[in-house]
């Protein structure tokens, strides 16, 4: 059947290729995000290889051929999240650097990695798709098998990533007031950060490797040969900024058609006729990082609204506010998709993840945020800013707060327009973007090279693309007129001083 589909896709000028996808990445939101573009890949026919940590959420077949980097699921877990909310942005880099090299060091020793690794010597994958979201661990595979390789990440664009790809006009965090002093912070530490990761970080994980694949990798060089990088953002979703051609934004693009929800949830929503309210703290952080007390706030906030269904998605066992409350609904998985697009919901609350802000977006569903960490804060400052909704302060979660931070958003209809204005929009685009990435990923197949999509900047030194030795030249031209034109007034008044003094 394969090889017949095949053979039509070969006649018409297609062809199903041999595809491996890796990633690193432990984060379940992440791993939904490049589940569907795998399951998208192989609808298409092609044969797709994934290396990952939970790369059997898609069943194996003759055309899917999962392969699991056993151990990264504990190790990101014994990460201790609450070191990475108390610290600084310094510090935070420090710990993210240590994160990064925790992961990769054990990306390294896993037997699926090892697998691959040693595959034979002559096989050939046509191309490979690698997460760059958390640094260049896994570039090692594109020596190994001198495949193509096209990057993608499931997060927003880093400073790193931005600058890796010659986007250097486009890499600072966009969120901060316009002051000189915010730019002047935002400047110094944009810079450092990517001398951080370019210098030590990739040096450092250079040697890793060195050591544990026993051999040597330039992986300055092998970051270069990355054709092109596919990112979830969408100028809708995101402050638009400028971006070359080799960064191609496909955000949003994990959502799905919506299905009708079953059993009882499916009941409980159909009757939620007063408005459902999603509380989910998304896929990554375990709702420990609240204590019982301020969970115990939210349900009482909960208690006091008019819009009484709650669905709360909660890793706990134990229900905050005893048992008898049968409006709000806990368990620990929930279709948050599926949720959002029913008519009746009416609010999300959430920390501000990307993926989900995405959702509620696509599905036209105000937001309450609560950021914690990371991008979440910049997708929070995007909802506030365009009005789709408050932010909820992490320090001060009170019932007061919560109270009335929800009921100034449900009651107040100016978020549900704004972002049932948003939504039409972003439903409007030319290609859904699930269809614009299989798209450059087949373009990519069709054609040798993709290197047209790149900026000279992205090989050149920032000096040639940025032109401040062009804006300091001018500058001293600038000045040398100035100063000659001074000297020119001074020089002619004493002169005219001297010529009165002579006729006197
Ligand atoms: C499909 O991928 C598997 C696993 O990597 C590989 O063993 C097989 O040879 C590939 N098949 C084709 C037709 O490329
Ligand atoms: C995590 O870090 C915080 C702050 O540094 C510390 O108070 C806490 O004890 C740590 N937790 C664990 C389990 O190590
Ligand atoms: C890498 O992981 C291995 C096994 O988990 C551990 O023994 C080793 O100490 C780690 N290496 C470094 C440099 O942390
Ligand atoms: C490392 O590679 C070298 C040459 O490629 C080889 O001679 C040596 O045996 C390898 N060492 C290990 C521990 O595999
Ligand atoms: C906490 O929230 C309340 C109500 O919104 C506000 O008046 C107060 O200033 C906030 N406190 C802090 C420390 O942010
Ligand atoms: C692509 O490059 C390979 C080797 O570099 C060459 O054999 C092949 O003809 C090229 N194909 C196209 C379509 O240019």
């Amino acid at each position: 059947m394969k090889i017949l589909f095949c053979f039509i896709l070969f006649l018409i000028g297609g062809h199903c290729a041999n595809i491996l996808i890796v990633y690193e990445t432990a984060r379940r939101s992440h791993q939904i995000w490049i589940g569907e573009l795998a399951e998208a890949l192989i609808e298409k026919g092609h044969n797709v290889t994934m290396g990952g940590s939970f790369s059997r959420a898609i069943d194996p077949s003759n055309q899917y051929h999962p392969i699991t980097f056993e151990g990264i699921f504990l190790t990101h877990y014994k990460i201790n999240k609450t070191r990475h909310l108390q610290a600084s942005v310094l510090e935070n880099l420090y710990l993210n650097y240590e994160y990064n090299y925790a992961i990769c060091n054990r990306t390294y020793q896993s037997k699926g990695f090892n697998f691959l690794w040693n595959y034979p010597e002559n096989f050939k994958f046509d191309l490979i798709l690698m997460d760059l979201t958390f640094g260049p661990c896994l570039y090692p595979l594109s020596q190994k098998f001198g495949s193509p390789t096209v990057g993608f990440t499931p997060s927003g664009l880093s400073p790193y990533l931005l600058e890796a790809f010659g986007n250097n006009h486009a890499i600072f965090e966009l969120h901060m007031d316009q002051s000189f002093f915010s730019r002047l912070t935002n400047f110094l530490l944009t810079k450092f950060e990517i001398f951080f990761k370019k210098t030590w970080e990739r040096t450092t994980l250079e040697y890793l490797a060195s050591n544990a694949l026993n051999a040597t990798f330039d992986f300055k060089k092998l970051e270069n040969s990355i054709s092109y990088l596919l990112v979830n953002e969408h100028p809708l979703l995101n402050i638009p900024r400028p971006l070359a051609p080799n960064i191609i934004p496909v955000g949003g693009l994990h959502i799905k058609k919506t299905e009708p929800l079953p059993g009882i949830l499916g009941s409980i929503i159909e009757n939620a006729h007063q408005g459902l309210i999603f509380f989910s703290l998304g896929t990554d952080i375990q709702q420990n990082i609240f204590s019982k007390e301020t969970k115990k706030a939210f349900a009482k906030a909960f208690m006091r609204l008019h819009q009484k269904t709650v669905i709360w998605k909660d890793n706990a066992d134990e229900h905050p506010y005893g048992e008898g409350v049968s409006n709000i609904l806990m368990h620990k998985w929930m279709p948050q998709g599926d949720l959002l697009g029913h008519r009746h919901a009416v609010l999300l609350i959430t920390t501000g993840g990307s993926m989900s802000v995405q959702e509620a977006i696509f599905q036209g569903v105000p937001v309450v945020g609560i950021p914690i960490y990371g991008e979440q804060h910049g997708n929070v400052q995007f909802i506030v800013d365009n009005k789709l909704g408050l932010k909820l302060d992490y320090d001060n979660l009170t019932e007061e707060n919560i109270f009335e931070t929800l009921d100034r958003v449900l009651k107040n209809p100016i978020y549900k327009e704004n972002m049932e204005a948003l939504s039409r929009k972003f439903r409007d685009q030319p290609q859904n973007p699930l269809q614009k990435a299989l798209y450059w990923i087949e373009y990519s197949l069709r054609h040798n090279s993709t290197n047209f999509l790149n900026p000279r900047s992205r090989y050149t030194c920032p000096w040639i693309d940025h032109p401040a030795d062009v804006q300091l030249f001018l500058f001293f031209v600038f000045l040398l007129s100035l100063t000659i034109i001074v000297l020119r007034i001074l020089w002619c008044n004493n002169g005219s001083r001297n010529d009165k003094k002579k006729k006197e």
